[in-house]
């Protein structure tokens, strides 16, 4: 009996002793500086980097670039992306090198005679690729507030592009998977048209040569020079329309972020072009009035309550939001107060809103928006928040090989036919619709948070149109249920986005008896289509003013600093 009750006793001690680990889990801690981005290789040279005295802006620049070397799959010189940055003076901003489309495009150039779309017209191949926007990003960047010489910057990641980066596991899977996709896009086989395994080292000689030549000429190399020629050649001759003139006229924008409080965080997010910041805004001040934590963490009424915010924030999304050099958006009537309480009037905790039975909300228009995030905290205070895509996975999978990088198909963020969904099952309306030159809306946020006036938090994540309530998520799991930063970013995740009408969680995350009792009350819940929701990384400033990174478990993501 004695050992009955020893044994009992053990088995209390050790399962209490593994939820604390857990409860307390943290990640990487350091005391100066951090970088926490999708790959080891690119966070340790951002880190290095902030080493040698750079700032988080040459850190910016060092671990874009690396990513596109190391992390092919989303890291990108063919994409664009948006930062949202906060000084150490308090200083807040936000560049957007989203890209644009070609001045060729017109707006039904996805459709057919009979007026609908083509498939895979805007997602694989040289047609869906839009202006790239990455390079002039990072070096208007790096331009505006980075210290150190662009040589030191990007020697580090020349080196790793020739000595190359080993495979992991899983981008082996990701390679083989899209084998198909390689071949349909490209003419010719590319450096990924072959089974890549684990732990083989992939050396990027051509990449190598790119990046030299843009070192030494600047970002009018990728865009005026050599570079810009063989693009415009390579993408013509798969069947695209950008131009040399498109590539030469291409110019990133210093936008406005948006801002606005939660409790007593202060949060700065991504403007138009991307929805992030809006939508993050609107359903994070819809669920504002709600005890969250006292409802519980991932609780069934925490649950209906972001899932009924999100769906009324994604209403709006398609409808109002799109690129604000050409379309009016009502950015600040979509977020105030009184429209987001009027906009969760309706909800009930009986029953599910049916999408069909909404849409977004009125709102007077006064005449007068697979990718990868990484987070940087600098050891001078200053933070930067970067989230970069090719939009899929290895984007149109258009390969130039003579460059050494693959194209984007971003051109799909855009609404090609008005309710008709995109890759992400988005449906976008007027606003989002094609013209030359326009930036697709895009769901990036970017979002760096303060507390008490001083920086608190960090974060951003890929994963289409689930990167702003994954965002959200994160941010509520810190605030609301004090989870240790890494702890905050590996909690399992759901997503509501209006259309489709479905809560779509993480397999195997949820209880059973909570997803018959949303069931019961109308919801559909999807548990099939999304293995992963968003692949967050962060960095959370600790009361002690040390940093703590939360690299998602999800991928192969990792923190480092010093
Ligand atoms: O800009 C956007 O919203 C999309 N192109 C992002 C793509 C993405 O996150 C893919 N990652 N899984």
């Amino acid at each position: 009996m004695k050992k009955y009750i020893l044994v009992i006793l053990l088995s209390i001690l050790v399962f209490t002793c593994k939820k604390e680990t857990k409860n307390n889990r943290q990640g990487l801690v350091t005391k100066h500086a951090m970088v926490v981005s999708a790959r080891e290789e690119a966070s340790k040279i951002g880190s290095v980097i902030m080493k040698q005295g750079g700032n988080a802006f040459d850190a910016m620049l060092a671990t874009d670039l690396a990513l596109a070397v190391a992390y092919p799959y989303a890291g990108n010189l063919g994409g664009g992306g948006f930062m949202v940055y906060r000084l150490e003076n308090g200083e807040i901003g936000a560049l957007d090198y989203r890209e644009k489309a070609p001045l060729a495009a017109s707006k039904n150039m996805y459709l057919d005679s009979l007026g609908n779309v083509i498939p895979n017209l805007s997602t694989r191949g040289a047609l869906a690729v839009g202006v790239p926007g990455t390079v002039a990003g990072t070096f208007e960047a790096h331009k505006r507030f980075g210290k150190l010489p662009i040589e030191t910057i990007m020697k580090p990641v020349i080196e790793l592009a020739k000595k190359g980066v080993k495979v992991t596991q899983k981008q082996e899977l990701r390679i083989a998977e899209k084998q198909e996709d390689f071949i349909i896009a490209n003419k010719e086989p590319i450096l990924f048209s072959r089974a890549w395994k684990e732990n083989d080292t992939i050396k990027y000689n051509n990449l190598a040569e790119t990046l030299t030549r843009i070192m030494k000429n600047g970002p009018d190399e990728f865009y005026k020079g050599k570079t810009a020629r063989i693009l415009a050649k390579h993408i013509q001759e798969n069947g695209g329309i950008i131009t040399e003139e498109d590539l030469a006229s291409y110019k990133p924008k210093w936008r406005k972020p948006i801002t606005f409080t939660y409790d007593d965080l202060n949060i700065i997010s991504m403007s138009p072009p991307s929805s992030g910041g809006i939508c993050l805004a609107q359903i994070m001040k819809m669920i504002e009035p709600y005890d969250l934590h006292e409802l519980g963490h991932n609780s069934e009424k925490a649950i209906q309550i972001i899932t009924e915010a999100e769906r009324r924030a994604y209403a709006d999304r398609s409808f109002y939001l799109g690129d604000p050099d050409f379309v009016n958006i009502p950015q600040e009537q979509l977020i105030t107060n009184s429209y987001l309480q009027d906009r969760m009037k309706d909800f009930s905790f009986e029953k599910a809103t049916k999408s069909e039975a909404l849409a977004h909300g009125k709102v007077e228009i006064i005449e007068s928006n697979e990718t990868t995030h990484y987070s940087i905290v600098d050891a001078f205070g200053n933070a930067v928040a970067v989230t970069t895509t090719l939009n899929s996975g290895f984007g149109s999978k258009l390969f130039c090989e003579e460059l050494g990088f693959f194209l984007n198909n971003e051109m799909d963020d855009f609404s090609s036919k008005p309710g008709v969904p995109n890759v992400y099952g988005l449906v976008g309306a007027e606003a989002n619709s094609i013209l030359p030159q326009k930036r697709m809306l895009s769901s990036m946020t970017p979002t760096i948070i303060e507390k008490n006036g001083k920086l608190h938090m960090v974060v951003g994540s890929p994963g289409g149109s689930t990167i702003i309530t994954s965002v959200m998520q994160t941010i509520l799991n810190v605030h609301e249920y004090n989870s240790s930063m890494q702890e905050a970013v590996n909690l399992p995740r759901f997503h509501h986005q209006w259309l489709p009408d479905e809560i779509r969680m993480e397999p195997y995350s949820f209880s059973s008896k909570m997803i018959h009792n949303l069931e019961q009350k109308g919801y559909l819940i999807n548990e099939k289509d999304s293995p992963i929701i968003g692949k967050v990384d962060a960095i959370l400033v600790l009361e002690d003013g040390s940093l703590e990174g939360g690299a998602d478990r999800r991928g192969d993501d990792e923190a480092s600093g010093f």
